[in-house]
């Protein structure tokens, strides 16, 4: 039976990092997964959890199964995290919530949940967005549809042609929107513009769905949720999936949520329901050990304050590497203006290299990007810019 079924397409960025480890080039750099690394090239593990592992190590008394949906306490500090504690729906109990593996299986079972419960909605997704959210949607039986959201000539959002796309698609729908820190594109709505937004979802009578993937990597803990506090109006339904990969550096762990705000008391345990019976036809219940580290740390003052601290430190690297590449591709001789690699947040720019351009970096020079021009720049050192600058001089060079 085996014999007939055809090789799948590599996957666009993990597939990528599987290449690179092939690669035998000693000068190699991987700037495709988002990964971050620190100015060694190192993807440290936080201090926080290695202090939190250390407790656990001498504390964990049993390995019996969570329940369906997770920690109970965990819940509550994610749910605090995401919300903050003053909201008055964490406070009337309306946030129906589930640990899960990772932002990605967070996201996998919001699909099952639309499809189960909300079955005539279409999932809009911006353009561009994850290569993998269509993967996601797709194997999950939900049909997906696009917004533009950048405008390529300008390096910035397409506003205008974001809410008018957003003003045409029909009540009912699902409306996923990436709660900071965009990726692919790095760029994000503005405090105002997030106000916008939410009006025009609410008037269309849309269910937005957040991916959260990098609270804290933009401008900070407490800011990158403005967008989904913007949301999360009185009375608002919405999805969000968080993940602790990034700001926990949890990433092989495998640990996330996905919340859903509800309108009453009796849909929010109606909604946990219908997300228990998605986990339970899945993975049956999470996997513990990243959402006890988290749950640890978010706990203890201690902890939690090295926490910021260590957030704090990968953001502002990042902010002062985007500063580096810019000054880097102008020593380089690089023609054109980067400074809008500056003003974007979070993990990723949006290089605008071209397809071949891309493939020649990998090829001549062993640089890994993503196909579409993705750049993570949270993969680059003080030791790497200036060769990824050069490199790509050359690249831009050759082909025009
Ligand atoms: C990325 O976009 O590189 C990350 O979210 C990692 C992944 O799973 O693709």
């Amino acid at each position: 039976m085996f014999e007939t079924i055809e090789a799948a397409p590599r996957d666009a960025i993990l597939g990528l990092t599987a290449a690179f480890r092939e690669d035998q080039r000693p000068e190699k750099i991987n700037l495709s997964v988002g990964v971050y690394q620190d100015e060694t090239g190192h993807t440290p593990l936080l201090e926080c959890v290695r202090a939190a592992q250390q407790r656990l190590a001498a504390e964990a008394s049993s390995k019996s199964y969570l329940p369906i949906s997770g920690d109970v306490q965990f819940g509550e500090r994610v749910r605090e995290l995401v919300l903050g504690d003053e909201h008055e729906a964490v406070a009337n109990g309306r946030i129906a919530l589930a640990q899960t593996p990772g932002g990605t299986g967070a996201l996998r079972v919001a699909g099952e949940f639309i499809r189960a419960n909300l079955p005539q909605a279409s999932l809009w997704v911006s353009d561009p967005t994850w290569p993998n959210h269509p993967n996601v949607f797709q194997a999950a039986g939900v049909r997906l549809q696009k917004y533009p959201y950048l405008d390529a000539s300008s390096n910035s959002l397409a506003w205008e042609a974001t809410l008018a796309a957003i003003a045409n698609i029909p009540a009912g729908d699902v409306i996923l929107l990436h709660g900071c820190c965009h990726n692919p594109t790095g760029i994000d709505p503005t405090e105002s513009q997030w106000e916008q937004l939410a009006d025009i979802i609410y008037d269309r009578g849309l269910l937005p769905l957040l991916d959260f993937a990098y609270q804290g990597f933009g401008d900070g803990i407490q800011q990158d949720a403005a967008g989904l506090r913007a949301l999360a109006r009185p009375g608002a339904e919405l999805l969000v999936c968080s993940s602790f990969s990034k700001n926990f550096g949890l990433y092989r762990e495998r640990v996330g949520a996905l919340l859903a705000v509800c309108p009453t008391a009796a849909a929010t345990q109606a909604v946990q329901s219908q997300i228990n019976r998605v986990i339970r036809a899945n993975y049956s219940n999470p996997p513990a050990h990243g959402a006890a580290l988290v749950n640890c740390v978010l706990g203890d003052a201690d902890l939690r304050a090295t926490w910021e601290t260590e957030v704090a430190t990968m953001r502002e690297r990042i902010h002062s590497i985007r500063k580096q590449l810019v000054e880097s591709l102008a020593a380089a001789g690089v023609p054109g203006d980067y400074s809008f690699i500056t003003k974007q947040r979070g993990m990723f720019s949006f290089s605008g290299l071209t397809k071949e351009q891309v493939d020649a970096l990998r090829e001549e020079h062993a640089i890994y990007i993503v196909g579409s021009g993705r750049i993570n720049v949270a993969g680059l050192t003080p030791s790497n810019v200036g060769p990824v600058a050069r490199a790509v001089r050359s690249v831009i060079e050759r082909s025009s």
